[in-house]
């Protein structure tokens, strides 16, 4: 676990004397396995010092979806705090950056004189965040700005345990097994249907060409094993006849998001949710067209995954 505590020097502010902060980790039991956990306490809106930052960093590694309550940070500070993992990844769609702040995705139903004013059907599949980018994604981080009256839920699912509980001979079948993931896979049937997805140009097509990762994946960090296809971005197992890669993908997906992996996230004000892309998948469970939901979202890159 060492690898866990060592935090990169030049991610760090200067240390010079900022105090401990005094919270708490603690599992959610409603996560199966908890896999999902609460920070109480934490200010980050405070400096942090650099012990405690190795404690959520290891928080984070054993709740793959750690949800900091009672965030009321700025989109700077939001972007600072995400820093400290690694840089962070610009999305595809510039049209939903916030204004003056690049690094974060607007997540959003809400209309202004006619217009969205984020990425509304964000999450409609089950997915890993930028699983398309030759580098995909170490974590995301999504904070509550405003929140409906109903529905808006988030729903996670532990890619650790749905390798684990796949049966032996098929674990054997997959090891060597490469996919490859595409960003193009569903964005003409979701931009049939939706204000929120402009024609991509050429040069954000060539952003978004299709990568080929392995179906199983080892956790860089925790050392641990993980199915990595998903729902929205895995088009083909490479090597294998269409029929066999689709019969394929279509029992991991089943399997990867099995009820008995599933936390529902119920955002409460203030939530700031960070989640590991490496070891989750994640999928909006949609609001109502009445209510409003508005977050912000950034994303940091990973490593290529092995
Ligand atoms: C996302 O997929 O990043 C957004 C998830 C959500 O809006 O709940």
């Amino acid at each position: 676990m060492s690898a866990v505590l060592a935090i990169h020097p030049l991610r760090a502010p200067a240390e010079a004397a900022i105090p401990d902060q005094d919270f708490e980790v603690r599992a959610l039991p409603e996560a199966p396995g908890g896999f999902a956990g609460e920070v109480l306490g934490l200010d980050l809106s405070r400096p942090l010092n650099a012990g405690d930052f190795a404690r959520i960093h290891r928080a984070h590694l054993a709740h793959p979806v750690l949800v900091f309550r009672e965030q009321r940070i700025t989109p700077q500070q939001h972007i600072d705090f995400s820093r400290r993992f690694g840089p962070l990844q610009i999305h595809v769609l510039r049209n939903f950056q916030l204004a003056g702040h690049p690094e974060i995705l607007v997540v959003s139903n809400i209309l202004e004189n006619g217009q969205p004013i984020g990425l509304g059907d964000a999450g409609h599949f089950w997915h890993s965040d930028l699983s398309y980018k030759a580098v995909p994604s170490l974590g995301s981080l999504l904070h509550a700005q405003e929140l409906p009256g109903e529905g808006g839920d988030t729903l996670f699912a532990d890619q650790y345990a749905a390798w684990e509980r796949l049966p032996e001979d098929l674990k054997a079948r997959l090891h060597g097994l490469r996919a490859e993931h595409s960003y193009l896979a569903k964005y003409e049937e979701l931009r049939a249907k939706s204000p929120w997805r402009p024609a991509l140009t050429p040069a954000q097509k060539a952003e978004v060409a299709p990568a080929v990762h392995p179906v199983v994946r080892t956790h860089p960090e925790t050392g641990r094993q993980a199915l990595f296809v998903n729902e929205h971005f895995t088009t083909r197992i490479v090597g294998l006849p269409e029929a066999e890669s689709r019969e394929l993908l279509d029992l991991l997906f089943g399997a990867s998001v099995d009820a008995r992996l599933v936390y529902r996230h119920r955002w409460q004000p203030h939530d700031l949710v960070f989640w590991d892309n490496r070891a989750v998948q994640h999928l909006a469970s949609g609001t109502p067209d009445s209510e409003r939901r508005k977050l912000y979202r950034t994303t940091v890159e990973g490593d290529v995954p092995v």
